[in-house]
């Protein structure tokens, strides 16, 4: 018998409901990602750079003209000029970095401060470090942070909070001044930030994201964290990216070294060379998913299910409880799926203790439109 060093761990929710979908033949609105390609030059790139010898191992921290590109990004959106050598570190998905950086910056017994419901990577990575998460729940129906709350959390242990705007699974946005409340109550402590941005360009409606990057105090102590998967539709080639300060950087890549020393060489020139020629891609990108979100919610008007549009990420939550109230979330899931035929993901696998009368399930926009047209057809029919 293996003592695990992670006993509460099994296989994923993602990964469960995604083959109930193949099992069954649902419309898989479940886990985050397209099901449509990249920008077709983006992917031509690729294939040109595999082709001219772009195959052996890209520097440590990143290739240079996209860190380059990221840098440029950054001072461009967010106003940070950041050194592109020395704060910028490539890596072969958020969620690399996201390991790296609890890695580099938690010791045993230091508390980490999640939100829930909260993305399922943060957890085990800070408990593979000895530390120890510290869940706060989201206020409902908002999923705003609850000030007083976060207040008492915090004790002498605390060493990291993570932050997630655009949030995955609500799609709630924090604001500018929800980060100038933090750094007041963080202000006189040591304790660090880890602000999971993946989704910083799926914002709706005119509202701005809220980056670290933009707050010159929580910059100075913070790892801000994005995934090019999200941004440019290409979520298989776990490629992501960190900005920190040099410091933090630092320390984030003497881990980063030796969990996979780089990420992968072909991929990082043909997004250095795609975010060089296609700067309009980062712009176009809120409205065209507002336009999958709008054309979703619209189709589900003429449902039973009832909800508020999301402000950010390709993640739009529904309440089903006018529907089946007898179901808890994971039931309710496993059922539209078997029976109605739409594949989603329930929230409560969020949380580390889910209100017992929560009766929310995620789906994902993030598909074409005819994908969202046969969806909505079923989910309406119920
Ligand atoms: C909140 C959040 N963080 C990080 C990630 C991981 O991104 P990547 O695929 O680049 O590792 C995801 C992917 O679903 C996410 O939703």
């Amino acid at each position: 018998m293996i003592a695990s060093k992670l006993p509460n761990v099994g296989t994923t929710i993602f990964t469960t409901m995604s083959q109930l979908a193949a099992e069954t033949g649902a419309i898989n609105l479940s886990q985050g990602f397209p099901d449509f390609d990249g920008p077709l030059a983006l992917r031509e790139a690729v294939a040109r750079h595999v082709l001219g010898g772009h195959n052996q191992y890209a520097p440590m921290t990143g290739l240079p003209a996209l860190r380059e590109q990221v840098a440029t990004k950054v001072r461009t959106l967010y106003g940070r000029s950041v050194d592109a050598d020395r704060e910028v570190t490539i890596t072969p998905g958020a969620t690399q970095a996201i390991f790296c950086a609890i890695q580099a910056l938690i010791r045993p017994g230091d508390e980490v401060i999640v939100f829930d419901p909260c993305y399922d990577s943060y957890e085990p990575s800070v408990q593979l470090a000895g530390g120890v998460c510290v869940h706060q729940q989201l206020s409902l129906p908002s999923f705003a942070i609850d000030w007083q709350r976060l207040a008492d959390a915090i004790t002498p242990r605390t060493r990291m909070i993570v932050l997630n705007t655009p949030h995955n699974p609500s799609g709630a946005l924090l604001e500018r001044s929800d980060l100038d409340r933090l750094a007041e109550l963080i202000r006189e402590r040591d304790i660090y930030l880890l602000s999971d941005e993946v989704y910083e360009h799926l914002v709706f409606d005119g509202r701005e994201h809220a980056s670290v990057l933009r707050h010159d105090e929580l910059y100075q102590r913070a790892v801000v964290i994005s995934s090019f998967g999200k941004t440019y539709h290409v979520t298989g080639w776990k490629t992501g990216y960190v900005v920190a300060p040099p410091a933090l950087s630092a320390e984030l890549r003497k881990v980063h070294q030796y969990v996979s020393f780089t990420g992968v060489t072909p991929l990082q020139w043909a997004l250095a060379e795609f975010m060089a020629a296609h700067p309009e891609h980062l712009s176009e990108l809120p409205g065209f998913y507002q336009a999958k979100r709008d054309l979703f919610c619209d189709l589900l008007a003429g449902s039973r299910f009832s909800f508020t549009r999301a402000a950010g990420t390709y993640f739009q939550l529904v309440d089903y409880s006018t529907i089946r109230p007898d179901l808890n979330d994971v039931a309710m899931a496993e059922w539209l799926t078997r029976e109605h035929g739409v594949a989603s993901i329930p929230i409560s696998v969020f949380y580390q203790q889910a209100p017992q009368d929560l009766r929310l399930i995620r789906f994902c926009f993030a598909k074409r439109e005819e994908t969202l047209r046969q969806a909505a057809e079923r989910l309406c029919a119920i």
